[in-house]
């Protein structure tokens, strides 16, 4: 048996698989999210521990425990993590969605230039990497930057406390814009422009290596038997590509979650010329370029649960009717955007209401509106020539048959359902099966594991009427930025 463990933003979900691929148990454990300041977003990595040997406890209760081999991640990535001599977290965690970087950001990639971190990273700076976030703390918290004896990301956290090894691994540490990509090491120019040296990170590790196993003390705590491997894992979206079965050559997996990301695997290292997409490592060992906008479900979740103040999201979705057809418009950025704008500013506007607006227009128009935005990254994939004819999908959001429709149809594309929508959670398990020797390789246990059970088809008139609004979605947001500034 092995867990995979999906620490995310809102909860850590952990999922009991066995070598068939079968799930055994789905256990889910929430955690607060903190918005200390307006565009900050941090988080308290005790919580993601407490939560997760809670969570696990759970998971295993009934099952044959004996049979537990190994555990592995995919944990939310970019998320700055710091301890101090004593092994004490130094302050909480600046997340993936924290947009309080926009001047370390602009430092980055003006004054060090845009070329040169390319060159040294395959990627320029984003509000929310990792690297900006030490200089963020540099300036501003000189006396807790001092401090710093480990960095590491979220869930190499966990994979700390478990098995007391300081490790990452290279998908994962490819959004710290301290990796060089291309050539799975540290780069020593951006430990220099960051003032870290390489004795405060983390070692590097194939997704689908051993780093360690459980200390024993805490295999008793928690119940596991002695010898339970810990995997290194991968960042979520390497974890959920994994889980979805995108690995290889050209496959692509749409992620629904908080964030939402659109992920082309691929076996050769690519950067497209304007970094708009992220270059990253792959947990298949290999690559993928990767788009991803900072509210996708979470959007709907906020009009759902603040706007209207409503737990009936399918009902509220069952009442929509007219698509492609709907004249108003929403833009998704609640947090500012990632991909491909590059806009911590950005916020989330409404526009093209007239009186007969119903509820069920503004609904659909935050789904749409989501759907755009991930069509605005899949654009500038197309425009390097990459081929794209079906996407895999997975996460929270992808639940929803509408939601799933709209995007097949704005962005023209095959979605493909997989039975199990459990994407990092059940990516990190088979990466734990691989560590632990059950299968050769991360792309012979997906292939033999991840099965579509499901199609939803793009349809001819429908993508024709979404092609005329994404060409309108797509000139609003140029023409409002400069209202958020
Ligand atoms: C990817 C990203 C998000 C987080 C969400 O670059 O920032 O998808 O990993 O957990």
């Amino acid at each position: 048996l092995y867990i995979g463990v999906d620490l995310g933003t809102s909860a850590v979900k952990l999922l009991l698989m066995d070598e068939q691929g079968k799930i055994h148990n789905i256990v889910s454990k929430e955690y607060p999210l903190y918005f200390p300041h307006s565009g900050w977003s941090e988080q308290n990595p005790e919580d993601w521990y407490e939560q997760s040997v809670e969570g696990m406890k759970e998971l295993i209760r009934d099952c044959d425990k004996s049979q537990i081999a190994g555990i592995s991640f995919g944990g939310q990535m970019h998320g700055l993590v710091v301890l101090d001599e004593q092994d004490q977290v130094i302050r909480p965690a600046i997340l993936w969605n924290d947009g309080r970087t926009g001047k370390e950001t602009d430092y980055l990639n003006e004054a060090v230039g845009k070329e040169k971190l390319s060159e040294y990273t395959a990627n320029i700076a984003f509000a929310g990497f990792t690297a900006p976030k030490l200089l963020w703390m540099k300036e501003k918290e000189p006396e807790n930057f001092a401090k710093i004896v480990k960095i590491m990301l979220p869930k190499d956290y966990l994979a700390y406390r478990l098995s007391g090894v300081h490790c990452t691994d290279y998908s994962d540490a490819s959004g710290m814009l301290l990796l060089d990509v291309k050539n799975r090491c540290w780069s020593r120019e951006m430990m220099e422009i960051c003032g870290i040296t390489e004795t405060q990170l983390p070692k590097l590790f194939e997704s689908y290596e051993a780093v360690g196993t459980v200390r024993p003390e805490l295999a008793e705590e928690i119940g596991l038997p002695g010898q339970v491997r810990v995997i290194a894992g991968a960042g979520d979206n390497a974890a959920a590509a994994v889980g979805t079965g995108t690995v290889g050559d050209g496959m692509c997996n749409i992620s629904l979650g908080t964030s939402g990301t659109i992920f082309i695997s691929s076996k050769s290292f690519g950067v497209d010329a304007n970094n708009a997409l992220h270059s990253f490592d792959h947990a298949d060992g290999y690559y993928h370029l990767m788009g991803c906008m900072l509210s996708a479900a979470s959007c709907n979740k906020w009009w759902m649960d603040e706007i209207l103040k409503t737990a009936e999201y399918t009902k509220e979705q069952e009442a929509i009717q007219k698509l492609g057809e709907n004249q108003v418009f929403y833009l998704p950025y609640l947090m500012g955007e990632r991909s491909p704008h590059n806009d911590p500013q950005a916020r989330a506007t409404f526009i093209g209401m007239t009186m007969d607006t119903t509820r069920e227009d503004m609904t659909q128009a935050v789904l749409e509106g989501v759907a755009f935005g991930l069509r605005d990254s899949l654009e500038v994939a197309r425009s390097l020539g990459i081929q794209i004819e079906r996407t895999k999908i997975c996460g929270g959001g992808a639940k929803s048959p509408l939601w799933k429709k709209i995007i097949a149809n704005v962005m023209n594309l095959k979605v493909d359902v997989i039975e199990s929508e459990e994407g990092p959670g059940y990516g990190g398990a088979i990466l734990a099966a691989v560590g632990c020797g059950e299968y050769g390789s991360v792309e012979e246990a997906a292939g033999k594991l991840v099965k579509v059970v499901d199609t939803v088809e793009p349809e001819e008139e429908l993508v024709a009427k979404y092609e005329e609004r994404y060409q309108k979605f797509r000139r609003i947001y140029p023409t409002v930025k400069g209202l958020f500034r």
